[in-house]
């Protein structure tokens, strides 16, 4: 395991082949089975006790977790169990979706509220969460965008990192991680959950694998492979993903655990005759534990009977299970942790993850922040007061008594009038005269509040739309709303990028929120009553139309880009006009081939500027240094904090580059007329790329943007030549990130 102290592994390995050698068969499989219930029942307690089974998950209950143990503990070889559930950005207190995470550009937070989640469940015995998932995804169809880190490979890869160290931080309270989906779940075509993807090596490699390797030089120790076939293999079966790229290339040496039932799907995928082949896939691909097929339990002993190589297989993956689980600790005595998690820290830290999550998209006139309260005020809108449905996707643990609803926390700050009034009873709600309600308060209002967008569960696991527009009859309410208000200011809550160009039409501020959990009453009331300011930055990009997708910034060039200025547009095309190429260029002929809002984006209560970059090489191969300095500063009248962002381009290389990769960022905090000189260092590894079969550094042209966002104007260029990146510029490249 990366990172891990040999002693300690030592230690676990020894103690993992003593108990192999005295396990039976059966119990050999009991290791490999894992089973959901929602409680300890007889039968689950008894198949534990027989040694039946090694890992549960979705048993929350204390209660019911300690009795599970004993049970373990009971049985003939004492094997603790795994107990698992998807703690994937809280427990009772929820942080923002991890869309939104992304959106905070602040990895320390996010670690710090890992760890006390983590003690959360931890205190309930709950011991293994499947997370962080850490799929790249550029195409906000898929409902699961909301539980990834957005469309980057290395904001993913720095949050991956992060959220691996906040949940394993301390072994006593700690839960393990299991990054997910093992790999390129998130580029599921058509955005359609399970689905088929299709993807290069190039792509896999420099896309979909570095936030899992970064995950394991994190520590993590288990991983789940994606339900999706990647080029035809799914990925529970695929012995190329599993083997030689997870294995052999990435250096993991942990456990494996299939996504729900996924061996049972197999067969359905049409690559296996039936549960026993399914079995037998799996074994071979070196899946660890089975979730909830049973394929493992009714077949192995078979598959063992028929092959003896099957029992070599089975022997190892044993011997890894057990391992993981006395790294984990849970060989030893579990400590009674208190009962009580720290509500209040916890619900802290979410807070002020949520307030650093919510991303400032327009600001007409210095509408925001509201600077008079005692003026009038009304509060519309279906998520207006919304303690669950701004907590999103895999809330189940949560308790909406701590979440705090934006009409609640502006109730308790407002010192003049306050009117509200829902509109629409939800966000996919019709008009039952709700709208004219609405439309009339916001009449007699000095400003209005907007809250749009959409309940938790239109995102999330199963849950893609084929449109990204607002549900159900909102725009209805914009538009009423927005013709009736003096200022507008609309707040999105979603768990997805939506279509925005009617809320940025119509209102004089937008403020877009990834649903931002348990504090999204108090982070956003303070952001627009400006006792905070806006500092979140778009971790994925802003479509204008759901045709454009998949856009991203990180896209490759084409042979022939759009140029500003020289696209002709539908409209302009003369009626009757015969076959030509219009353009020339790579743009639909409806829409403007730019995003909305291009990743990376935020807007902030001041404005910073940006000059004097420089940059500088020392050394040469492994040693090469790369400085590259810039100063920022703030040229408003408020304090701001901005999140200053480098990108590279490779503009020649063996295989086209991206436009633009982001390599670097850092938060600086600074006062009006405040410079900083900010730092970037980098090393040869941030320049290579993989080619599908191997790792490359080119010597060349490099380009280097500074600035806000992905779209950053200030560059500068630095050529580097044969000497300067060496014969052997990134050691042993098998397995180096
Ligand atoms: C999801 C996984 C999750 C598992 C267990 C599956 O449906 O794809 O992400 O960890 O269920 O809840």
């Amino acid at each position: 395991m990366k990172g891990l102290d040999p002693d300690r592994h030592h230690a676990a390995d020894a103690w993992a082949q003593d108990v192999l050698a005295k396990m039976t068969l059966s119990e050999k499989i009991g290791q490999l089975n894992q089973v959901s219930e929602d409680s300890a029942s007889a039968a689950l307690v008894e198949a534990v006790a027989a040694g039946r089974v090694g890992s549960v998950l979705n048993v929350v209950d204390p209660t019911e977790i300690d009795a599970l143990q004993a049970a373990a503990g009971e049985s003939r070889l004492g094997i603790p169990l795994l107990v698992g559930r998807d703690v994937v950005h809280g427990f009772e207190v929820m942080a923002p979706i991890p869309l939104g995470l992304a959106a905070t550009w602040n990895p320390a937070k996010v670690e710090e509220f890992c760890t006390l989640t983590a003690a959360a469940a931890r205190s309930r015995g709950i011991n293994w969460t499947f997370a962080p998932m850490l799929d790249v995804c550029r195409d906000p169809r898929w409902g699961r965008i909301a539980e990834g880190f957005g469309e980057d490979a290395w904001l993913t890869s720095v949050m991956a990192g992060a959220f691996v160290r906040g949940l394993q931080a301390s072994p006593e309270e700690s839960l393990l991680a299991c990054p997910k989906h093992f790999a390129g779940y998130g580029a599921s075509e058509s955005g359609l959950d399970y689905n088929r993807t299709y993807i290069s090596d190039i792509e896999l490699f420099n896309v979909y694998f570095p936030p899992f390797a970064a995950a394991f030089d994190a520590g993590a120790m288990t991983v789940m492979p994606s339900f999706s076939d990647v080029n035809g293999q799914p990925g529970a079966g695929n012995q190329r993903l599993l083997k030689t790229f997870l294995r052999d290339q990435l250096g993991f040496s942990g456990v494996i655990v299939s996504d729900w039932a996924a061996l049972a799907e197999l067969p359905i995928h049409g690559v296996a005759e039936d549960g026993k082949e399914a079995a037998q896939l799996g074994l071979n691909a070196g899946v660890h534990i089975d979730m909830m097929s049973g394929l493992y339990e009714r077949f192995v002993a078979e598959l063992v009977d028929e092959d003896p190589e099957n029992l070599a297989q089975l022997d190892a993956l044993v011997l890894e299970i057990l391992t993981v689980k006395h790294l984990a600790g849970l060989h030893e005595p579990q400590k009674k942790k208190s009962m009580e998690p720290a509500i209040d820290a916890l619900l802290h830290s979410a807070t002020e993850l949520a307030s650093e999550s919510c991303v400032l998209l327009t600001n007409e006139g210095g509408t925001l922040p509201i600077m008079n309260r005692s003026d009038s005020l009304a509060v519309i809108g279906p998520l207006a007061d919304q303690r669950e449905e701004q907590l999103g996707t895999w809330s189940f643990d949560a308790d909406p008594e701590v979440s705090v609803s934006i009409l609640e926390a502006l109730k308790a700050r407002w010192q003049g009038s306050l009117m509200d009034s829902a509109g629409l009873s939800h966000s996919r709600g019709v008009d039952e005269g709700g709208i004219q309600e609405a439309a009339g308060i916001a009449a007699k209002a000095a400003q209005t509040v907007l809250v749009l967008g959409e309940e938790a569960i239109l995102s999330g696991e199963a849950h893609c739309r084929s449109r990204l527009d607002l549900p159900g009859d909102q725009i209805r309410l914009l538009n009423a709303v927005a013709d009736a208000a003096e200022k507008l200011i609309v707040v999105i809550l979603a768990g997805r990028p939506l279509e925005l160009a009617d809320a940025v039409d119509h209102a004089d501020a937008v403020l877009f929120c990834f649903h931002p959990g348990s504090g999204t009453g108090p982070a956003v009331a303070d952001l627009l009553l400006g006792d905070s300011g806006p500092s979140g930055r778009l971790p994925v990009t802003l479509p204008r139309s759901v045709g454009q997708v998949p856009i991203y910034y990180g896209r490759g060039h084409t042979g022939r880009p759009p140029l500003q200025g020289e696209v002709q547009f539908l409209d302009d095309i003369p009626i009757g006009a015969k076959q030509y190429s219009t353009g020339n260029t790579a743009y639909h002929l409806d829409v403007d081939p730019s995003p909305l809002f291009p990743f990376g984006f935020g807007k902030s209560y001041t404005e910073f500027h940006y000059d004097q970059l420089a940059v500088s090489v020392a050394g040469t191969g492994q040693t090469l240094t790369i400085s590259i300095e810039v100063s920022v500063t703030n040229i408003g009248d408020r304090s701001g904090i901005e999140t200053v962002q480098l990108y590279l381009r490779d503009p020649v290389a063996r295989v086209a580059r991206p436009v633009r990769e982001l390599k670097a960022f850092e938060k600086v905090m600074l006062a009006p007329e405040e410079s900083r000189r900010v730092e970037f260092k980098l090393g040869i590894k941030d320049l290579a790329y993989h080619d599908g079969r191997s790792w490359f550094v080119e010597p060349g042209r490099f380009e280097w943007f500074v600035g806000s966002d992905s779209t950053a104007r200030l560059s500068c260029r630095m050529d580097l030549d044969a000497s300067q990146i060496g014969d052997e510029p990134l050691g042993d490249q098998t397995n180096s990130y």
